[in-house]
């Protein structure tokens, strides 16, 4: 499926989206799919070639759009980022925590720092990215938070303790956060995807590839607009009465 032809869904037009690690994979799908539903999306990457190419690459859907710089492991990164966008009146009410690591070993093996980068850069950064975003959401009377998670985070996978908890927590802290501000009309929802052809996957040998292929209902691994279809309905007004919710995007891997 391509993602043009997705149609058109209700309530996305004219908001600004802040989806971050649009430089590639399933942030990059979700940004175009966003921008194609007339979000004045602005996208992040680590660094300034990659904000620059997001730039180029949306802005041949829409003109406001933008790629910026964003490291969601440092809280002062995320302060300037917000910084930025408040000075220039894009304050995001759809907001994609995309941004993701891995960095795997078995846990007897695992390094203090293995433990913490993954932890900062997947979980700590709802929390910096999240309490820059709410309060601009509350202002608006409407909001969609959308986490994206994984299916690792649900059944865990050995050699990913680090990320299967950072993974998890999300879960944890996005249906928590959703009982805080469902009344004020924001939503906040996980999605949770199974194995997705991006950069992440694509070190997995070919026999490693074979035998999941063969652990998931759908036959294949899932592809990016996959994941970014699922963010197009969770942003949209058709999903306003879905909160709290973990959505599995994984062929059928794991059902819950
Ligand atoms: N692929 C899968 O099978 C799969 C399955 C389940 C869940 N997920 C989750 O889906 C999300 C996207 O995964 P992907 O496969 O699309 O990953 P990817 O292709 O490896 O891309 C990762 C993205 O995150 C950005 N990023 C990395 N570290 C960052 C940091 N410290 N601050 C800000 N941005 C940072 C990267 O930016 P740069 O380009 O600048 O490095 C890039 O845009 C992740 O959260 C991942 O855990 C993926």
């Amino acid at each position: 499926m391509e993602i043009e032809q997705l149609g058109h869904w209700p309530g996305i037009e004219g908001r600004v989206a802040l989806v971050t690690g649009a430089s590639r994979g399933i942030g990059r799908a979700t940004a175009q799919a966003l921008a194609l539903q007339g979000a004045e999306v602005v996208g992040t990457a680590t660094t300034e070639a990659g904000a620059a190419e997001i730039s180029e690459r949306l802005r041949a859907i829409s003109p406001e759009a933008q790629g910026l710089m964003l490291n969601v492991a440092d809280p002062s990164s995320v302060k300037t980022l917000f910084g930025a966008l408040s000075g220039s009146q894009s304050v995001p009410t759809i907001l994609v925590n995309n941004s993701g690591i891995a960095s795997d070993n078995l846990f007897a093996r695992m390094k203090q720092d293995e433990w913490d980068r993954v932890l900062a850069t997947n979980l700590s950064s709802l929390y910096w990215v999240c309490k820059a975003a709410i309060r601009g959401m509350m202002r608006a009377r409407w909001g969609r938070i959308v986490n994206i998670a994984s299916v690792v985070g649900q059944i865990g996978n050995p050699g990913q303790v680090n990320y299967a908890a950072s993974k998890a927590g999300m879960i944890g802290f996005s249906k928590s956060l959703a009982r805080e501000v469902g009344s004020r009309n924001i939503t906040v929802n996980t999605i949770a995807p199974g194995f997705i052809e991006t950069d992440m996957t694509r070190e997995m040998s070919e026999s490693q590839q074979q035998a999941l292929r063969g652990q998931i209902p759908s036959g294949r691994l899932g592809a990016p607009e996959d994941v970014a279809a699922a963010v197009v309905y969770l942003a949209s007004e058709a999903a306003r009465y879905v909160t709290g919710e973990t959505l599995n995007v994984n062929g059928g891997l794991f059902m819950s």
